[in-house]
């Protein structure tokens, strides 16, 4: 018996030593101690052993019992400790390209106005920004927009609480980015040729087609001789180069009061070439701006003599322009972070 169990536990010891995993020697902690075990099985054949030799095979068994639990024991720290040490030299590649990419891009209208620069840079217009917190008088005292007059009703104002600093002057978020033409006219001198594009703030009821913010795009060009022909040519320039050269730009009066005379800017309705559809609404010509020549008094107020300068004027709204452009049915889409909606444009 005593050959027997130590028989056993060489054979034991030499597969816990060579155990690669935990699942190893939990398998062979069970074969050993588990019920039906071989600790259970040798246990059942004492009773036939002499009680001479019992004297030495029970402490003989009870030390081998020992030494195999304590060498899985001592096993099983190793494998851990063998584990831990994997996991802190493992680290995650993320450069490796197995974790799938996700290029974002540029939001469609900020696409469309790098566009927009892109061809009145050409026509050597130069950006010139001008602040989304402006005062009343920048974004409507300057021009002809005094308060009180009606034209204020037409652009519902976000006001801001307290007042700029030096005038005393309420501030607002501009309703327009024709805040940019007092700066362009009174920091330049002629001749000027500077657009400006950006955000613009109302306090609108939002619905598909009205948003309390949006984009607007200007420009003023101011020289000797500057005359409705040049808005006729710099309109039909930009709706063709944006829609197509089968688009035509027609001007029709229209009153603002910072323009003299005024005009909306209608391009012939991309959809139905001017024969009428449900899109024009059967007019077969869609408005997309306003502009004019620049009135005499806002060229005054920026210190141009009217009497040897003229100049134009306007303002398209870019969001309109990509939703006839590519179909768009609703304004909101543009500011929703809708990923569904930017990732088709
Ligand atoms: N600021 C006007 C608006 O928001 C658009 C506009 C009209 C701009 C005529 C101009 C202009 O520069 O000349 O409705």
């Amino acid at each position: 018996m005593e050959e027997k169990l130590k028989k056993i536990q060489q054979d034991y010891l030499n597969r816990i030593g060579s155990s690669k995993t935990l699942k190893d020697l939990d398998e062979i902690f069970i074969g050993l101690f588990g019920k039906n075990g071989e600790v259970d099985t040798l246990s059942k054949q004492f009773k036939d052993i002499p009680k001479e030799e019992l004297k030495t095979v029970g402490p003989l068994f009870n030390q081998i019992k020992q030494k195999l639990e304590k060498g899985i024991r001592v096993k099983r720290e190793e494998l851990r400790e063998e584990i831990y040490q994997a996991l802190e030299n493992e680290t995650l590649d993320t450069r490796s390209g197995e974790i799938k990419k996700r290029t974002g891009h540029i939001h469609p209208v900020t696409q469309f106005e790098n566009e927009i620069i892109r061809l009145f840079n050409k026509l050597g217009f130069v950006r010139a920004d001008a602040p989304q917190i402006d005062t009343d008088y920048n974004n409507f005292e300057v021009l002809n927009i005094p308060e009180n007059h009606p034209a204020r009703d037409l652009q519902d104002t976000l006001y801001i609480s307290g007042k700029q600093q030096v005038t005393n002057d309420k501030l607002l978020l501009r309703t327009h980015t024709s805040n940019s033409q007092i700066r362009a006219l009174s920091q330049n001198k002629p001749p000027i040729r500077l657009m400006n594009i950006g955000r613009c703030f109302r306090y609108e009821n939002v619905d598909a087609r009205h948003e309390h913010t949006f984009e607007q795009f200007e420009i003023v060009y101011v020289d000797k001789r500057v005359s409705m022909t040049h808005l006729q040519f710099l309109s039909e320039y930009f709706l063709k180069s944006v829609f197509g050269k089968d688009t035509k730009a027609r001007l029709r009066p229209k009153y603002y009061p910072f323009v003299e005379p005024g005009t909306g800017v209608d391009s012939l309705c991309i959809f139905c070439k001017g024969k009428g559809c449900k899109v024009c609404g059967g007019i077969g010509w869609l408005e997309i701006g306003g502009a004019g020549m620049i009135h005499p008094q806002v060229l005054r107020n920026g210190g141009i003599d009217p009497d040897k300068y003229s100049g134009i004027a306007w303002g398209f709204g870019p969001e309109r322009m990509v939703m006839l452009k590519y179909g768009i049915k609703d304004i909101r889409l543009f500011n929703s972070g809708d990923l569904e909606f930017l990732q088709k444009l």
